[in-house]
């Protein structure tokens, strides 16, 4: 599904360069749920970056699907970022004045104009269901929690069916519950086929997924699939009831 070959990326400010890839490798399979560890600097937002295809590489091969990106026109790079990709970014980046289900079919408009009206409606319900929000769908995210809110962002990034999910900091600020809750849906989509990529400074967090990649200073410094990723109904079971929490 990715294939990076020495892949370096030099940011030009007005003070000095910043060299924030410094040569990464990887590949990572179709089917595959990764997750993107490191200290903060270390270049994970500028690799997500890159393969989501939002910015390019300063020297290094993208391979993407079997495409070199770099020989993409920009118009086939917008439909592959369109059609294979899905984006979850911490900020969830919603409209606000949009109710949840205008939200979900946001994508639509951009990458499928000539689909109809109540077909893009249907199809952004159906991607509600699939994050157990659809009877949140006439809510605007003002009236959502955070984690519906992050669901939200879920489903929108599902609605075109990508082949690659790119996740960078899904369960940033949301309680333990939530995140655990997220990564149950995680594992869902890529039980059906769907490529995950997602980046936490969590280590509670990267236990979900089947690999776990490690960048420091603009490289790869550890690269290890887990032997079981963590349950998440599991691991629901063992959080303290929150009842019993509160009176604690
Ligand atoms: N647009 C930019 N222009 C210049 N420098 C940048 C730009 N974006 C990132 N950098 C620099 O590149 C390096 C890597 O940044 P990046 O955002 O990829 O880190 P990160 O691992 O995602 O960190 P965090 O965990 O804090 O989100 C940092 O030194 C950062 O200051
Ligand atoms: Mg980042």
């Amino acid at each position: 599904m990715i294939h990076l070959e020495e892949i370096h990326r030099i940011y030009d400010t007005a003070a000095a360069p910043v060299h924030a890839l410094r040569g990464v490798n990887l590949r990572i399979l179709p089917g595959e749920f990764v997750a993107v560890m490191g200290a903060s600097g270390s270049g994970k937002s500028t690799l997500m970056n890159l393969l989501g295809c939002l910015d390019r590489p300063t020297r290094g091969r993208y391979r993407l699907d079997d495409a070199d990106v770099a020989e993409l026109s920009p118009d086939a790079v917008a439909a592959v970022r369109n059609r294979t990709i899905g984006f979850v970014f911490q900020g969830f980046n919603l409209l606000h004045r949009a109710t949840a289900l205008e939200n979900v079919e946001l994508p639509m408009l951009y990458a499928t104009p000539t689909l109809r009206g109540d077909e893009a409606r249907s199809r952004a319900r159906v991607a509600l269901g699939r994050v157990g929000l659809e009877a949140r769908a006439d809510h605007t995210p003002s009236e959502l929690s955070g984690g519906q809110q992050q669901r939200v962002a879920i489903a929108r990034a599902l609605v075109l069916d990508p082949k690659l999910l790119l996740a960078d900091e899904p369960t940033g600020n949301l309680d333990t519950r939530t995140s655990i809750e997220i990564m149950g849906l995680f594992q869902q989509l890529n039980a059906q086929g769907a490529t995950i990529v997602m980046v936490t400074h969590e280590l509670d967090v990267a236990r979900f997924a089947q690999r776990i990649v490690v960048m420091r200073d603009g490289r790869i410094v550890a690269d290890r699939a887990l032997d079981r990723p963590a349950d998440p109904v599991a691991e629901l079971a063992r959080l303290p009831d929150e009842a019993e929490a509160e009176t604690a």
